[in-house]
């Protein structure tokens, strides 16, 4: 496991997938009933722009930075939320001397809106990264870390007795079977969840595996968006990738198909909304 994600916290592929993230807990916590996050590949849930395996790549630089630069005006309402979170954490810390310097982790985005009664759990493999996890949410009994395989976790934990959840699958893609490994997860979990909402991050190194994993995905609804960005792709820089939303609430699609293109326009990019026909937008009556 050499993967850390320290080297690419807020690069464009975390762009996509924080927006998109924060938009589905905006929208499913906006009903009053309980739920349950599950975050497979958690990292270590905080991440410091300015520390040495940020700096190293300076990926965010053509990400979050980029975004958090553009004027208020005319932001779409997911960037708005996705920025306002982004910038709650990093104030945590004080003043950074001009800029942002902290950077949540998909755990951080989802405990600042958990409510009392939500339950999360928060699963890390690496041994190193799963500490700094621990430490993140030290005396936070509001989440649940748990140092295992979490494709084992997902298996074990659906259906949650609050029948409503969102599972988030953001794997570092280091194991050559990797799409087997979340395609197989994610039938796993529809067997025994089929109303939850799953959203799958994935890279396009490879176009012809990509849309095979796409082509994989059996729910009747999903979302897929897919976020490209210049640059020549290398053995380790990505410049396409993609996040499918299985089940994606009601509002999810509207929201994503105004807040993509802007992101990819800000970042220099193109970007990609599919649908599948079930979950074409729902009347106005269902308000
Ligand atoms: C892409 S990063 C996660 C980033 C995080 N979801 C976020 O958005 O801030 C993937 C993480 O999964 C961890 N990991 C790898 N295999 C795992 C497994 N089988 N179960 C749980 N975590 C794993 C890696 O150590 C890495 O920290």
């Amino acid at each position: 496991m050499n993967y850390r994600h320290g080297y690419h916290a807020g690069n464009f592929a975390d762009v996509l997938k924080h927006t998109a993230l924060s938009e589905l807990l905006h929208l499913l916590l906006s009903k009053d009933k309980k739920l349950f996050v599950l975050d497979t590949h958690a990292g270590t849930g905080g991440y410091d722009l300015a520390g040495k395996l940020a700096e190293r790549t300076g990926e965010a630089a053509a990400g979050i930075v980029r975004l958090a630069a553009t004027p208020n005006a005319g932001r779409p309402a997911a960037v708005v939320r996705y920025l306002a979170a982004v910038a709650a954490y990093d104030r945590k810390f004080g003043p950074s001397g001009g800029g942002l310097r902290r950077y949540p982790g998909s755990p951080r985005l989802i405990r600042a809106v958990l409510r009392p009664g939500d339950r999360f759990i928060a699963c890390e493999l690496h041994a190193e990264d799963a500490l700094a996890l621990r430490r993140e949410f030290a005396g936070d009994r509001a989440v649940e870390v748990r140092q295992e395989d979490g494709y084992r976790v997902l298996k074990a934990m659906l259906p949650p007795p609050e029948r409503r959840g969102l599972v988030l699958i953001d794997p570092p893609f280091e194991a050559t079977d990797e799409f087997e490994r979340l395609s197989r997860a994610v039938r796993q979990g529809l067997r025994r969840f089929a109303t939850g909402c799953y959203a799958i991050w994935y890279p396009i190194k490879d176009e012809a595996a990509a849309a095979a994993f796409v082509a994989t995905l059996e729910a009747p609804k999903h979302l897929v968006m897919e976020l490209r960005v210049p640059g020549e792709a290398g053995a380790t820089r990505l410049t396409a990738c993609g996040l499918a939303v299985i089940n994606p609430p009601w509002r999810f699609e509207e929201a994503m198909a105004e807040a993509l293109p802007w992101i990819a326009s800000v970042l220099g990019g193109k970007s990609r909304l599919v649908a599948s026909p079930a979950s074409a937008p729902a009347p106005a009556s269902r308000a």
